[in-house]
């Protein structure tokens, strides 16, 4: 189901309404709470079962049993907090300082010299890298080779309509499933290309660190590689989940941080007055963090107004909208006095709860990060829950939002203190976009410019 009709019929007919035989839609956030609770006995539905990469066992996104997920949850929630992981933020600059040197090198336009930059590939390439320098300890390099490697990015655009045809189709996804059928259509790591291929890659460099480690422990040597997979590792998972909830990382990390980094310059440009603030903001702070250096994501965290934007871009273009479908539990259920019988499938309408003018105010409908320093404590309160469930809560809390927001706040800082941005097309800023649950987005070209009189004159 299209994400547009998803909005239309949740918006259109009430807080909890009929889609499909057994298929409700709710935008109630009090109900989308109680069902994520830690408590709750409502479990995933079977349309996860479509994220699975491996025919032999789940990974955190398809995995459906109750006490299953969160086993695995647990098992990963250390590597995503990065506990004992001190290089968690400056691998994440590295990466950081790859892109803006690629910029620098590739991309700078100069009066009629125009050095076209696809922002949208850049980013993505970025948080693929980002996803994989973290938890595999060392980074694809999408970045620095500037390119689609293994053509990931080629391969999703292609497969995703399929799987969001599945998603939508319970008894395919059923079929699907059966194990020796998943064996033909999983990813295979035979593939020289897409998941399949990025599937192999991922599974040598854990297999070699499976190795490493036995050798360490043979020879009692106490090194560390401090990055996620060590904390996987000690926390019980064995070669084949890391990989594949690795792969899962793709999906659920990068496909849906550079939604945010897109949507963000695309509004930010948009929106002269906007633009203008944000950036006299991190000029402001740059006289605090000097040009060889990348801000500290704490520091970055507490810029009121790079916070407004970034929490309203999330807010207007939700990244993951997918339905992320409940199933009711044994013995039902009941809502506003009607019953729900067990085995009904509940699904999120999140377009519907990030527009409605009772949270966000009447010009909801638009682009307008002021709206978050403007609105009264007990306004700011609602906001703030509401945009929550953006990450969902309880036991479904996305594990990655600390590393996005560090990615997100960090890059757009770094970004608009150093350049000087303008969209291409103006009436057309991004060449094509879809949304499958998902962004899939190309083409966003921009004409970048240096901002080295800002920097001179700051620290000159
Ligand atoms: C702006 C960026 C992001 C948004 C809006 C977002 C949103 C979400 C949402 C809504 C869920 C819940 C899905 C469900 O109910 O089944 C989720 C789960 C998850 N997210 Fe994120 N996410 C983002 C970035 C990331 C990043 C960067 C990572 C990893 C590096 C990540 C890893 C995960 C994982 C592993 C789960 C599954 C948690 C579980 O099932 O227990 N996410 N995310």
């Amino acid at each position: 189901m299209s994400n547009s009709l998803i909005y239309y019929v949740a918006s259109t007919v009430r807080s909890m309404c009929r889609a499909g035989p057994n298929l409700l839609l709710t935008d109630d956030e009090e109900f989308i709470r109680k069902m994520n609770g830690v408590r709750s006995a409502y479990a995933k539905s079977e349309w996860y079962k479509a994220l699975k990469m491996d025919g032999n066992h789940e990974n955190i996104l398809s995995e459906t049993d109750y006490n299953e997920h969160l086993n695995l949850r647990n098992k990963l929630a250390g590597g995503y907090a990065g506990i004992n992981n001190p290089n968690f933020e400056p691998r994440m600059d590295s990466v950081l300082w790859d892109v803006v040197n690629l910029i620098k090198s590739k991309y700078i336009s100069r009066g009629s010299e125009l050095k076209p930059y696809d922002h949208s590939a850049l980013m993505q390439y970025f948080t693929l890298d980002v996803v994989t320098y973290l938890s595999l300890g060392k980074p694809f390099g999408y970045v620095s080779q500037d390119r689609d490697i293994y053509a990931y990015v080629q391969t999703m655009w292609e497969n995703f309509p399929v799987m969001n045809f599945m998603l939508a189709y319970p008894p395919v996804v059923r079929f699907l499933s059966i194990p020796v059928i998943q064996k033909f259509t999983a990813p295979s790591m035979k593939a020289r290309t897409g998941i399949g291929k990025i599937k192999s890659v991922a599974f040598d460099i854990v297999s070699q660190r499976f190795s490493d480690e036995q050798s360490l422990t043979d020879t009692k040597s106490t090194k560390h590689n401090n990055d996620m997979m060590d904390n996987f590792i000690k926390a019980g998972l064995n070669e084949s989940q890391i990989a594949d909830n690795t792969l899962a990382q793709f999906l659920a990390g990068a496909d849906t941080t550079v939604a945010v980094l897109r949507a963000s310059f695309v509004h930010i440009m948009a929106n002269p007055q906007v633009y203008k603030r944000l950036q006299a903001e991190c000029d402001a702070v740059s006289k605090e963090v000097p040009y060889d250096q990348i801000i500290n994501y704490s520091r970055a965290a507490q810029m009121p107004y790079l916070d407004a934007c970034i929490k309203e871009a999330i807010r207007y273009y939700p990244p993951a909208t997918g339905l992320l479908p409940r199933v009711v539990p044994k013995g039902g259920d009941s809502y506003n006095g009607k019953y729900l019988p067990p085995g009904t499938v509940v699904g999120l309408a999140q377009w519907n709860f990030t527009r409605k003018n009772k949270v966000y105010g009447e010009d909801c409908e638009v682009f307008r990060p002021e709206r978050w320093l403007e609105a009264s404590p007990e306004q700011l309160a609602r906001m703030e829950k509401s945009h929550e469930l953006l990450f969902m809560t309880g036991r479904h809390r996305c594990l990655g939002e600390r590393i996005a927001r560090m990615e997100l706040y960090k890059m757009i800082f770094e970004l608009l203190r150093r350049f000087d941005f303008s969209s291409l097309n103006p009436l057309k800023p991004i060449d094509k976009s879809v949304n499958y649950g998902i962004w899939f987005e190309r083409g966003m070209w921009l004409r970048v410019e240096e901002r080295e009189l800002v920097a001179e004159k700051t620290h000159g």
